[in-house]
């Protein structure tokens, strides 16, 4: 079952602007700031209720992010559902024509499996779920 909105990602080329605007302007409280290694970006999360922004600043330019920003720009880059079992909303999105860009989730921001859709399948939305 999909439980709510987890995040949603931001791409970003420059941390600190981006949290001038989010954190500074906006007001967010910056709860988490992580290196995630399996796709080469700094990830910060601002809390919005029980979902969170989530900007992504590529550290490495072959960091999917990196290219993300050279093609489309800064911006809305995708929108993650937590879901109570990953194993199984993989499999009922697989069967109902959607397609993962793995084979299995890989290790996301806070250690929660994770998996992506690719958007040809999901109206032009890069989908991301994320596991317990
Ligand atoms: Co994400």
């Amino acid at each position: 079952m999909i439980r709510k909105i987890d995040h949603i990602g931001i791409a970003v080329p420059d941390a600190e602007a981006a949290l001038a605007v989010f954190r500074d302007a906006l007001g967010l409280e910056l709860t988490h700031t992580e290196d995630v290694a399996s796709q080469k970006v700094t990830a910060y999360q601002l809390r919005v209720g029980e979902s969170s922004l989530e900007l992504l600043v590529p550290n490495d330019p072959e960091s999917v992010i990196a290219k993300f920003l050279a093609k489309r720009g800064q911006g809305v880059h995708h929108i993650a559902l937590a879901v109570d079992d990953i194993d199984a909303e993989i499999a009922r999105m697989k069967a109902a024509g959607l397609e993962p860009l793995s084979e299995t989730p890989t290790p996301g921001a806070g250690g929660k499996r994770v998996i992506f859709f690719h958007p040809r399948t999901t109206g032009g939305v890069l989908l991301e779920l994320c596991g317990a």
